[in-house]
């Protein structure tokens, strides 16, 4: 199998469909080496189907993904060793300690070492989960599950990190030292495929941004690009305007606070 070493992930006319639900409906985008790409869209966007795909969880409608020259339906076992996946449910392995996590981690993907025990100290360290390493992971809060499965995601260095949502429920702290995690990672090459719902994120960490609603990608781009984008569109608007309304959120907002107003103040008596 010959390596793109132009792009690191391609995506070509990719579509999902659940019944008559449209979940992916014909997204194309290429993430290059050393880049994060961001999947920025509300709820029920498409952004979890398209990872799923990506990782082969899924089985495509239609269309094409290559993952550093390989199809990821076919080829998941030489991937497996290239990808690590943040998934947006929390960790599985919920009758495990982190110690016995990383211990069977590091079995199966063969994980030995000096290198790797000084990395994954210095990542348990810098993400203060030191405290709970022997603790079950299903006892373990919410934001400290999701630094586990950080860690556990980037441990073996891949070459491109998907993360679904990778933020939700970690604190100031852990946010920052994850994106310096990030940058490390990128420097060396690495790339990331990061969705999100919410657009400062997007703007603090991608270097490139696609904003998917319904399925479509109605918008991809740097944020600078994306920026001059909303200015053509309407010049009075600024680029979160623009992501309400290319997502269809900006006047469905005003309607729904009116309505839920309304009925509870007439179901309070008032
Ligand atoms: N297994 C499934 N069976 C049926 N419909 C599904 C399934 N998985 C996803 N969908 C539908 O596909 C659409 C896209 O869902 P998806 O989970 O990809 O959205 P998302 O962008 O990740 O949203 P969120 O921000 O809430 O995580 C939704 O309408 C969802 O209900
Ligand atoms: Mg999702």
């Amino acid at each position: 199998m010959v390596e793109n070493t132009q792009f690191m992930v391609e995506v070509k006319n990719l579509v999902k469909h659940f019944d008559e639900v449209k979940a992916v409906d014909g997204i194309s985008f290429n993430i290059k080496k050393g880049e994060i790409f961001g999947l920025l869209g509300p709820n029920g966007a498409g952004k979890t189907t398209t990872v799923k795909l990506l990782l082969g969880l899924l089985e495509a409608n239609q269309g094409n993904i290559s993952i550093l020259g390989f199809d990821p339906e076919k080829d998941e076992v030489a991937l497996k060793s290239r990808i690590g996946y943040v998934s947006e449910e929390p960790l599985i392995y919920k009758s495990l300690t982190p110690r016995e996590l990383f211990n069977f981690i590091a079995s199966i993907r063969n994980l030995n070492g000096d290198d790797v025990s000084a990395k994954l100290a210095q990542y348990l360290e810098s993400l203060g989960a030191i405290e709970y390493y022997e603790r079950l992971i299903s006892t373990l809060s919410r934001g400290n599950k999701q630094k586990i499965q950080i860690i556990a995601a980037i441990l073996h260095d891949p070459d491109l990190l998907i993360m679904d949502e990778p933020l939700a429920g970690l604190d100031a702290k852990s946010v920052k030292v994850v994106k310096e995690i990030l940058e490390l990672h990128t420097e060396r090459g690495g790339s990331v495929l990061f969705s999100t719902h919410i657009m400062e994120i997007a703007e603090d960490i991608c270097d490139r941004i696609g904003i998917i609603n319904r399925g479509k990608m109605v918008a991809m781009g740097t944020f600078e690009e994306l920026r001059h984008m909303a200015k053509d569109i309407d010049s009075t608007m600024d680029l979160e305007d623009i992501f309400l309304k290319l997502t269809e959120q900006d006047e469905s907002i005003k309607d729904i606070i009116k309505k839920l107003r309304i009925t509870m103040k007439s179901t309070n008596g008032s």
